[in-house]
């Protein structure tokens, strides 16, 4: 039994830090904070467990917290990453995110899309974090939420659905976080109305504002008020449309970065039913036949493509939260995707599920920029920092972007109302731009294109992000505003789809950008109103001159023919594992279970349905902690009579060190019906891990 071994790994570790073996003793404190945040590093871990997380970014550490809350059930998190503890001031201080950046380096899987053929050929980056907490330790920090229309409409998508709702999902992403006014200094400026209730008071993540604020971002709002776009005075109640200064993931205690290691592991008391680790790349699940479909036996992870993998078994399920790209690539190196994409790939094909992979979409934006003379964030940091990385935060080293605003179709294109019937009645030729053979994954198309051109256009929900940077162009262009346009509901969709079987090769990652028309109208229209907005007061005083495009750009063929040159990623890919029906290329349903797997969920960015206008982090955080209440629950709700009485060994022997938080109480452990049936076609592995 290896929970033995998880356990006494425990207590070797415990044995050497007693007997102050002639180590450093600096390294034998990493060790144990490390040990006290359940992250092994020594790679021991037992054989099996009841929940195998696959990913421990931004969902994957939430749902490892509150399962790990019931300690009579064993939760295992497997992370490609590392710790990040070696490069920890780059993901602390928030400036650092501007200008010493872990994009690009070793946290970062630095994917690279197929050459764009509507944004001029151009193959974008896409950066996510590789890293414990993911990408919630290298994003930009905003905290902004979807309209509760946006929400309510996902809840009708899909069967069953009702519970992903905005009351719902609101709760959750109160539950996830604590809310702190801005001190005083910056209130002064932003004169934020922050409505209390709609926010958390106890939860893991802090919602802030940084320490510091330039004095441009007082003049936000009232620039937009000016061209008649209204503020919203309450934009995380459901209202997120309108101009606003959104809350930041940053800790008012000491400036730094609130994330989902910061907020849900590292303050948690040791756990021996939590294991979290890292370096561990998952190759694939292990699937069997089983009753009402394929279920995962094991799962397997190795440290490089060219280690040998290791095998770890699970009790209860497989919870993929690998993230927009990796959990699709997951299913699809696991034989569960479209057949044509597996085939080529020379992978078995274990469940065809032609949707893995489609609907991807993303947020992409272009900016308009000006020269000022005034001091940015740029000029603050490499003036004082040129000599050195600072090592510590303080409040200036806190300031980053938060002026924004979510511009409706209607006030983006003139008569709206005709151009938005137009884009309706053409769903059927648009539908000729998905890139699938598999007519599910078409009505698939259709139904997020006729619920953003039916439902979402003509409402108030924001079709275009306009937000204010003040964080200047890097250092050789510091002294640089920006007024950035980022497209939210768009109608191109693309797909990202395996060409190799082994999950170390990258996705071939193919949005499709600008592919349908009314994207490049729409984004054209935004940029548009970028220029008006820096050429009106108050905000206009901080501009000296408009140096890109510049004035050479007017027309609209003009605008098409600069912006296509100059769109990038707004980070937000999603919808690659759609929560659709299986008939309209869905990958889960409203359970999170995969279509045709019987114990594997997927519960991070790569479910939501359509792409939100909001930045994608608190609604992650939202949804993560949604899934934990409602995979706990199904446990607790377990039928008894169909029930083994035996949970696993490493689960039964693990003490109770875990937190009094134990809504699914004590009965949440029962092993479902499967493992009975996948013990008797005899596939279940005894002793399979390797180490
Ligand atoms: C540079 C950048 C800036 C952003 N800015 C913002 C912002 O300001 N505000 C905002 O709200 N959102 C922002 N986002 C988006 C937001 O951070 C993400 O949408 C969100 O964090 C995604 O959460 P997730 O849990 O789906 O995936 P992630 O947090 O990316 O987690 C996936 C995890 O799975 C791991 N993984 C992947 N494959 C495997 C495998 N095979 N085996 C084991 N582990 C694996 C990854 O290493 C990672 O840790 C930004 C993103 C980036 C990259
Ligand atoms: C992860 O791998 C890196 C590179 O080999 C190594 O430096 C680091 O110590 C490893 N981390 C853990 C927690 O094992
Ligand atoms: C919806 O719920 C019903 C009742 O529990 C169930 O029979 C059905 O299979 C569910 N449908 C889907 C697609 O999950
Ligand atoms: C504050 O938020 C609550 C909860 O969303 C909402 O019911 C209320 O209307 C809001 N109040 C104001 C003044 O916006
Ligand atoms: C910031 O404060 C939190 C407590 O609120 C603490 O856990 C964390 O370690 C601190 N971070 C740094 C870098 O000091
Ligand atoms: C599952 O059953 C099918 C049909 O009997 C068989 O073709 C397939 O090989 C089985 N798969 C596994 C992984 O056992
Ligand atoms: C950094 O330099 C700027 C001058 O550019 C100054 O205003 C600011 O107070 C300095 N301090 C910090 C901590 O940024
Ligand atoms: C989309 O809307 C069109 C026009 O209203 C309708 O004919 C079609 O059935 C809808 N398709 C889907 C998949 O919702
Ligand atoms: C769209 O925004 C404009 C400008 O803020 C506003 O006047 C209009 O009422 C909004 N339209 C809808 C449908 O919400
Ligand atoms: C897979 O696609 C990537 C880029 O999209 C390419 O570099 C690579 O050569 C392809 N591999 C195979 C085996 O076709
Ligand atoms: C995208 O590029 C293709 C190929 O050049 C072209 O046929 C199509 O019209 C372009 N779409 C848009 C919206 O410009
Ligand atoms: C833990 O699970 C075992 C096995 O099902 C059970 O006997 C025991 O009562 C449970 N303990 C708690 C505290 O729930």
């Amino acid at each position: 039994m290896r929970a033995v071994a998880f356990l006494s790994a425990a207590s070797a570790l415990g044995a050497a830090l007693a007997v102050a073996a002639p180590r450093d003793p600096a390294h034998d404190l990493y060790e144990r904070d490390l040990f006290r945040r359940n992250i092994v590093t020594d790679g021991q871990i037992a054989d099996s467990y009841d929940y195998i997380i696959v990913g421990g970014g931004t969902a994957g550490l939430v749902l490892a917290n509150r399962l790990s809350e019931d300690s009579n059930t064993s939760v295992l998190v497997l992370e490609a990453g590392d710790t990040g503890e070696a490069v920890q001031n780059q993901i602390d201080i928030p400036s650092m995110t501007y200008y010493d950046s872990l994009v690009g380096t070793s946290y970062d899987w630095s994917y690279t899309t197929t050459a764009q053929t509507n944004v001029s050929d151009r193959a974008l980056t896409w950066p996510r974090g590789k890293v414990l907490g993911g990408s919630s330790a290298i994003n930009g920090m905003y905290l902004v939420r979807p309209n509760a229309l946006e929400i309510n409409e996902w809840a009708t998508l899909v069967e069953n659905g009702s519970e992903w709702n905005w009351d719902n999902l609101f709760a959750d992403m109160k539950k996830s976080e604590t809310y702190s006014a801005p001190v005083s200094s910056v209130q002064s400026v932003l004169n934020v109305q922050a409505n209390t209730s709609a926010h958390g008071t106890d939860g893991p993540i802090h919602a802030s504002y940084p320490g510091y604020v330039l004095p441009a971002v007082g003049d936000w709002t009232e620039t937009l008020n000016a061209i008649g776009i209204a503020s919203s005075s309450d934009p995380d109640s459901g209202d997120g449309w309108g101009s606003f200064i959104a809350t930041s993931a940053i800790n008012p205690s000491n400036w730094t970065r609130s994330y989902s290691r910061s907020g849900y592991i590292d303050p948690l008391p040791p756990r021996s039913n939590l294991a979290i680790l890292p370096n561990a790349t998952v190759t694939k699940l292990v699937l069997a036949n089983a009753t009402g479909g394929m279920a995962a036996q094991s799962v397997q992870y190795a440290s490089s493509k060219t280690a040998t993998a290791s095998t770890v078994t699970v009790n209860k399920e497989v919870i993929l939260a690998a993230g927009a790209i990796g959990s699709p690539q997951i299913l699809m190196v696991s034989g569960v995707g479209p057949e044509d994409v597996l085939q080529a790939a020379g992978v078995t094909v274990n469940v065809a599920l032609p949707g893995v992979g489609q609907h991807l979409m993303d947020h992409i934006y272009a900016e308009v920029q000006w020269k000022t003379n005034d001091e940015t964030g740029a000029t603050m940091y490499y003036s004082n920092y040129s000599s050195g990385a600072p090592t510590t935060s303080t409040p200036a080293l806190s300031f980053i972007n938060s002026a924004t605003s979510y511009v409706n179709f209607s006030a983006l294109v003139s008569d709206a109302e005709t151009y938005a019937s137009q884009i309706a009645a053409a769903v059927d030729a648009s539908a000729a731009l998905v890139p699938s053979q598999y007519s599910e994954v078409v009505e698939g198309y259709k139904a997020i294109y006729n619920l953003t051109a039916q439902k979402l256009l003509m409402s108030s929900v924001g079709h275009m992000e306009i937000l204010l940077t003040l964080t200047g162009a890097g250092e050789s262009d510091q002294q640089i505003i920006a007024i950035q346009a980022a497209l939210q509901h768009p109608f191109s969709q693309g797909r990202l789809y395996i060409n190799s079987s082994s999950v170390f090769d990258a996705p071939v990652i193919d949005p499709q950008y600008l592919s349908h028309e009314a994207d490049l109208t729409t984004l054209r229209e935004g940029l548009k109103l970028c220029r008006i907005i820096g050429n009106t007061a108050p905000l206009s005083a901080n501009m000296v001159e408009e140096t890109n495009p510049g004035s050479s750009v007017q027309t609209d063929d003009e605008w098409e023919a600069w912006l296509v040159d100059n769109v990038y990623t707004e980070y937000h890919p999603s919808c690659s594992c759609a929560m659709l029906p299986e008939a309209q290329g869905g990958v889960v349903g409203a359970d999170l279970k995969v279509y045709g797997l019987t114990n594997v969920r997927v519960a991070d960015s790569s479910v939501f349905p359509f792409e939100f206008a909001a930045h994608l982090q608190a609604p992650v955080y939202g949804l993560a902690e949604q899934a934990a209440s409602m995979i706990k629950g199904t446990y607790t709700n377990v039928d008894p009579s169909t029930a083994s009485a035996s949970a696993s060994a490493s689960a039964s022997s693990a003490s109770a060190t875990g937190s009094s938080d134990q809504k699914s109480g004590a009965a949440g452990i029962a092993a479902p019906a499967w493992t009975a049936v996948v013990g008797l076609v005899g596939v279940l592995a005894g002793a399979a891990l390797v180490l």
